[in-house]
């Protein structure tokens, strides 16, 4: 006798229905969704910056706790609200267009990017931010809802503006400046040929005497064209133009100068770079401020020209001026596209306010960046269709034209 009685050997292990699921109560569950809540708004709440979801209708449904201090409302008090009410101008009224628009097409260069953006306070006062929208797609449910990061950029704003304003008085001031130079130009690059000819006929006392002299002037004469360049409206002469020609031949232009101080430069222009909307002659002289500023700073072996447009964003050509040289030195990090900063003891303090300046008005970016070389890295991004008529907001929301092949499609 086993003991275990006759249906002991028929027994089989109860099926998955047979077994009882866990049991969740209601208050599990109110406890979990209580915590995720929690956490949600401790997310929201500790966002430094303002952050404002909305639904496919523009309808807020939560914004962070810095929303108060930025735009002046309570978190509550927005949500339910329309999100134009952050808005100005016409884009109150068309900005639910916008929305439906892009739902029905897709079409948007708004989503995925920072954009300048002004917002209305709450006591009417503007701000200028920088936008950054995403789509979201919540699982369950069919419309995406947006997610709006604000940042507060009205103080860099209004410093660039206060800059700007003395930039224009500069300029005013150097108006009669830069006819003078104009007049002497000409005459200086006469003076500086004719000596580097009478040169080349003496004995070598009298060469280096009219060398130092020769040296002199050109340093004049690059002195003079950054004074008619920071003194003059730009006035660009726009055209569609191929980057590699015309780095190749700013590099030939600067060929003695980078020699003379014995430094390689490398040259890598991307195959798929499109032919942006320029001024040839402008960009020539930012590159050339960008490349003579690499080699003058010392201690520079190598500098590499790199150019790219990258696949995201509105469409960028980019170009890279890097060195091994020294690197920014911490003096003049801060005011660097300043006028009149300089660290060389001939220098103008001119040439990066002019590449500014130059880049700017094409509708593009000039900034440090990390160097690959161990030195200092400009990065100029220019938009391949040139500068845009008008950059506010209802512009990169708007979807493009719809041409005839699309419409029928
Ligand atoms: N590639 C570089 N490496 C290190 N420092 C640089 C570089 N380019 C510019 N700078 C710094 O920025 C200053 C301002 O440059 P710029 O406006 O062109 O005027 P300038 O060349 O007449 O000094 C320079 O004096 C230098 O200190
Ligand atoms: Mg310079």
């Amino acid at each position: 006798m086993d003991g275990l009685g006759p249906d002991a050997t028929d027994w089989q292990a109860p099926s998955a229905d047979e077994i009882s699921p866990p049991v969740v109560t209601h208050t599990d569950l109110a406890e979990q969704l209580a915590h995720s809540q929690s956490l949600h708004h401790a997310v929201l709440d500790g966002m430094l910056d303002p952050v404002v979801c909305i639904n496919a209708r523009g309808i807020i449904l939560d914004a962070s706790r810095s929303v108060g201090d930025v735009f002046g409302y309570d978190a509550k008090e927005l949500t339910g609200k329309n999100i134009s009410v952050l808005m100005t101008g016409d884009l109150r009224q068309e900005h639910d267009g916008y929305l439906a628009r892009y739902l029905a097409t897709g079409k948007t260069t708004i989503l995925g990017d920072t954009r300048q953006f002004v917002v209305q306070r709450k006591d009417g006062e503007v701000i200028d931010v920088e936008l950054s929208v995403n789509r979201v797609d919540l699982p369950g449910t069919s419309e995406p809802i947006f997610v709006g990061s604000f940042r507060d950029v009205t103080e860099r704003r209004r410093a660039r503006r206060a800059e700007t304003s003395m930039l224009r008085a500069l300029a005013a001031i150097g108006e009669s400046s830069a006819m003078l130079a104009h007049e002497i130009k000409n005459p200086v690059t006469a003076v500086n040929l004719a000596l580097r000819a009478v040169a080349d006929k003496l004995g070598e006392d009298e060469q280096t005497i009219l060398e130092d002299l020769a040296y002199r002037l050109r340093r004049l004469e690059v002195q003079m064209r950054q004074t008619l360049t920071f003194a003059k409206p730009l006035d660009l002469k726009l055209v569609r133009c191929g980057v590699a020609g015309l780095v190749d031949d700013t590099i030939l232009a600067c060929r003695p100068i980078l020699s003379s101080h014995n430094a390689v430069v490398s040259v890598d222009v991307a195959a798929d770079v499109p032919p942006p909307l320029i001024d040839h002659g402008r960009i020539d002289e930012v590159l050339t401020n960008l490349l003579l500023n690499a080699v003058e700073i010392g201690d520079v072996r190598k500098v590499s020209v790199r150019v790219e447009a990258p696949a995201t964003g509105r469409g960028d050509v980019v170009f890279k001026v890097d060195d091994d040289g020294p690197g920014i030195s911490p003096s003049v990090r801060e005011k660097l596209f300043s006028p009149f900063v300089t660290t060389k003891q001939e220098g103008t303090g001119l040439g990066l306010p002019i590449c500014r300046r130059i880049v700017e008005e094409h509708g593009g970016t000039i900034d440090v960046v990390e160097s690959t070389l161990g030195g200092a890295c400009f990065e100029v991004r220019l938009p391949v269709g040139g500068p845009p008529d008008k950059a506010d907001f209802a512009e990169y929301l708007a979807p493009p034209e719809t041409s005839s092949s699309e419409a029928s499609s």
